[in-house]
């Protein structure tokens, strides 16, 4: 239908699913499931496929992204799978030397600090990506009805692995670019817009039903510096998959006061995290926008008895927003015991049968 600025092949979204219908703010035949990082080191399948690969290795090979997208398909019956890859695979393929290290996450060699450093982030075209591409197609043949999630990373949390070279709890040398260098940092997160964008639209091609953008740690910054520094750059992503219609989740860590802006920067549904409960997250997105979220992941870990009753309360509260996919509010950790996933998905199946 709204096809008129999107100038890619046409998408074939599955709109009949229970996962597609609760982004667009319409009933279906129960609330729809399905866990950030339901795929990884929670599966034992998944620690034997990686056993003699490394990660970023593995994001390459279409062969291992289908089978590892399709384990937690297979073993939980959730509503949607998502797409095995790394928010840092479109950087690598930018030109930028990096690796994912297990127990870390994303180590950038050369941290990305000045106009000069900018020079080695290329733009990317879908040929750069084009094993993603090739994973999307299988997965698509491969999962019939359920729908598969693509993503990346948002500008703003890619610039902080960039910059910082790694993981950081305190965003320092991130937050010194962005109130120092305004200039330099616009033309970065400009840069990583364009890739991410580019990321997306090769997903979105290739036949993914909807797109999730990670800005997990936005929630380092105020609201007022969010919408000067960040949202400009999330909202040319959202709006530049405005066309493609396809559900647009937009996601991150400790966002309450972001979740307003979050949604405006051109999101169908608004990630929340577990420390905003969903009735308050429904207010603050307004009634065009649907919610996901929001069970802590650390809940997995106290027992069903607790699991059934913290299940409960999400979905009671998550009956205040137009649409609500069940989720958890940040990963999977990977101690967790994946029968509880299994047990939890059926749960909430059973509860919300309409
Ligand atoms: O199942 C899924 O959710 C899809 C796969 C997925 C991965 N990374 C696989 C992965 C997704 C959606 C991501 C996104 C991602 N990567 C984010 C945004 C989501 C979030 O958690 O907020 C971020 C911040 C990253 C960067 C990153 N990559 C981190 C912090 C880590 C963890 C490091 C560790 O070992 O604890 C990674 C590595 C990574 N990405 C793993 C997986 C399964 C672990 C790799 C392994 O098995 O060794």
């Amino acid at each position: 239908a709204s096809s008129l600025t999107w100038h890619h092949e046409p998408v074939t979204v599955l709109e009949d699913s229970p996962f597609v219908r609760a982004c667009r703010g319409l009933p279906g035949p129960h609330t729809p499931v399905w866990f950030m990082r339901q795929a990884g080191r929670s599966l034992p399948e998944y620690r034997k496929i990686r056993e003699r690969t490394g990660m970023l290795e593995s994001c390459r090979r279409p062969d291992l992204v289908t089978e590892i997208t399709l384990q937690p398909v297979r073993r939980h019956n959730v509503d949607a799978a998502i797409l095995f890859s790394d928010i840092v695979v479109p950087i690598a393929a930018a030109g930028i030397d990096l690796d994912i290290v297990a127990g870390t996450g994303p180590v950038v060699a050369d941290p990305v600090r000045s106009a000069g450093d900018l020079e080695r982030l290329r733009p990317i075209t879908t040929a750069d990506v084009d094993f993603v591409a090739e994973a999307v197609r299988l997965l698509v043949a491969e999962l019939g009805a359920t729908p598969l999630i693509g993503f990346a990373g948002a500008p703003f949390t890619l610039a902080s692995y960039l910059i910082e070279g790694g993981p950081s709890r305190t965003y320092l040398k991130t937050k010194a670019m962005m109130y120092a260098e305004p200039a330099l940092w616009h033309a970065l997160l400009g840069r990583l817009a364009d890739i991410t964008l580019t990321f997306l639209t090769t997903q979105v091609d290739a036949g993914v039903s909807a797109v999730q953008l990670f800005d997990s740690w936005a929630g380092a910054l105020s609201e007022a510096d969010y919408r000067e520094f960040v949202m400009p750059h999330s909202a040319s992503v959202l709006r530049g998959l405005a066309g493609a219609g396809v559900p647009r989740i937009h996601f991150g860590v400790g966002t309450a006061v972001l979740l307003e802006a979050m949604g405006e920067a051109g999101a169908d549904v608004v990630g929340v995290d577990w420390r905003t409960p969903l009735d308050v997250a429904a207010k603050r997105v307004g009634p065009d926008r649907a919610v996901q979220g929001n069970l802590d992941p650390a809940i997995l870990f106290a027992g069903w008895d607790v699991v059934e009753r913290e299940a409960r309360r999400v979905l009671a509260q998550g009956r205040a927003a137009s649409g609500h996919v069940f989720n958890l509010g940040h990963g999977v950790m990977p101690e967790t015991d994946p029968d509880i996933l299994t047990r939890l998905v059926a749960l909430v199946h059973e509860i919300t049968a309409r």
